[in-house]
C-alpha cells in the first residue's frame, strides 16, 4: 500500500495507537493491522540525532502494509529535525509526529520530550523547519504543561504558537509530566488526568484537529470523548494489553466498518508474517511477544501467554507455536462452553 491520502489520514486519526518505546515496533504495528484497517498506528520514538548523526536509518524501515503508520520523531534542533523529517517523508511514512511529551532522564538531558512544553517557541521553530523541509504533515504529541506550570495558561500559549508555525494536528496526553522525581512509567499514572482542559482547548481552536490521550481503557470511553468534539482518541497501553477489546471492534464502532475478523483468520494472517519474518532471519518471539494480551480475559489466557513465552523463544521455534498455542484457546472455549451447557441442563 503507498502512502495514503491526508483525507484517509485523518480519518483515520479518529482513533490511533500511541507510541510506545521497545513496544509499537514494526512487528506490534503488523499485529495491530490485522485486527483494524483504519487506526493510526505511531511507530516507537526515534531521535533525531540518531538517525542524523547516527546512520541509524535502519530505525526508519517498515512495511507498507502498516499504513496508515507515522514516525513519531524525538528532538529539539531545527535542523537536525528537518533533516530526520525529510528522511521519514523519504521513507513513505504518512506523519511526521514530534515528541514533546515524553519525561524520561535521557530524553530531558538531550533537551527533549516534555521538556519542551517550556519552550514553545523553540517546538515552533523545529515544526516550521520540518515542515519546510518535505510534503508530509507534521503534527505534535504533548502534555499539559510540567511541574509547576499553569496548564491552563501554557497549553492555549503552546497550541497557538505551535500552530502558527503551521501545525494543524496536535495528541495531548491530558496530565503534567512532573519532571523531577518521578519515572517515566509514574509519570504515566500520577499527575492527574485533565480531560476537560482538553476538551476547552477544541472549543477555544475549533480550526485544530485535537486528539486526546492518557487513560483510555475502552472503546466505550473513546466513544465518549469523541462525542464530545474532540477529532481523535489516542490509546496506549490498553491497546497494547487488550488488543481485541480496543482494535478488533475499532473498525465497526469508529469507522462504520467491517466487524472483527474471526480469531482464526487473526492466527492465520499472523502465521503468515512470521513464515516471512523468518525466512529474513528473524525470530518468532519477535513477534509473538506482542501477541500475549490477544486474548486477555477469555478462558485459556493464561495457558495461550505461558504457552507462547515458553515456546517461542526456543531455536527453531515457527509459526506452528502459534496455532498449538492457539489450540489451547480453542480448547479452553470448548470446556467452558461444556461447562455452560450443562449448567443449563441443571437448571
Ligand atoms: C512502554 C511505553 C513506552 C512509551 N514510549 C513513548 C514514546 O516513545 N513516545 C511518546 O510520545 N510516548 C510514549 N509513551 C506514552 C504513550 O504514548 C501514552 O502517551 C501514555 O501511555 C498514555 O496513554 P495510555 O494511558 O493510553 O497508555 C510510552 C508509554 C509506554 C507505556
Amino acid at each position: 500500500m503507498t502512502r495514503p491520502d491526508q483525507m484517509t489520514l485523518l480519518k483515520s486519526a479518529r482513533l490511533s495507537v500511541a507510541p510506545m518505546m521497545d513496544w509499537t515496533d514494526r512487528h506490534c504495528r503488523t499485529f495491530h493491522r490485522v485486527l483494524s484497517d483504519h487506526a493510526l498506528l505511531y511507530t516507537e520514538m526515534v531521535t533525531a540525532p540518531a538517525l542524523v548523526r547516527g546512520g541509524a536509518r535502519h530505525l526508519l524501515r517498515f512495511d507498507p502494509s502498516e499504513h496508515p503508520v507515522a514516525l513519531q520523531l524525538g528532538g529539539s534542533d531545527p535542523k537536525e529535525l528537518a533533516e530526520a523529517a525529510a528522511m521519514g517523508a523519504d521513507e513513505g511514512y504518512a506523519e511526521i509526529n514530534l515528541n514533546c511529551g515524553c519525561p524520561s532522564d535521557r530524553v530531558q538531558s538531550g533537551s527533549f520530550g516534555a521538556v519542551l512544553m517550556e519552550r514553545p517557541d523553540i517546538v515552533a521553530e523545529c515544526c516550521a523547519a520540518m515542515i519546510d523541509a518535505q510534503d508530509v504533515e507534521v503534527t505534535v504529541k504533548c502534555r499539559i504543561g510540567v511541574d509547576d506550570q499553569d496548564p491552563a495558561e501554557v497549553l492555549p500559549d503552546f497550541l497557538a504558537r505551535v500552530s502558527a508555525a503551521g501545525v494543524g494536528r496536535f495528541t495531548i496526553h491530558a496530565r503534567k509530566a512532573w519532571l523531577q522525581g518521578l519515572s517515566p512509567k509514574e509519570n504515566r499514572d500520577i499527575p492527574p488526568l485533565d480531560y476537560e482542559l482538553v476538551v476547552r482547548m477544541k472549543e477555544m481552536f475549533p480550526h485544530l484537529h485535537l486528539s486526546i490521550n492518557g487513560g483510555v481503557a475502552s472503546l466505550d470511553e473513546a466513544e465518549a470523548l469523541l462525542e464530545r468534539g474532540l477529532d481523535g482518541v489516542m490509546v496506549g497501553r490498553a491497546a497494547y494489553h487488550d488488543p481485541a477489546a480496543i482494535l478488533s471492534q475499532a473498525d465497526q464502532r469508529i469507522w462504520a466498518k467491517r466487524g472483527p475478523r474471526p480469531m482464526d483468520d487473526v492466527i492465520e494472517a499472523m502465521a503468515g508474517r512470521i513464515e516471512a519474518h523468518l525466512a529474513d532471519g528473524g525470530k518468532l518471539h519477535q513477534v509473538t511477544r506482542h501477541m500475549l494480551g490477544l486474548f486477555s480475559g477469555q478462558p485459556g489466557a493464561r495457558a495461550w501467554r505461558r504457552y507462547l513465552s515458553e515456546h517461542a523463544p526456543k531455536n527453531g521455534a515457527d509459526a506452528q507455536v502459534l496455532r498449538d498455542a492457539y489450540d489451547l484457546i480453542k480448547q479452553a472455549a470448548e470446556t467452558a462452553q461444556n461447562g455452560e451447557n450443562k449448567a443449563l441442563e441443571d437448571i
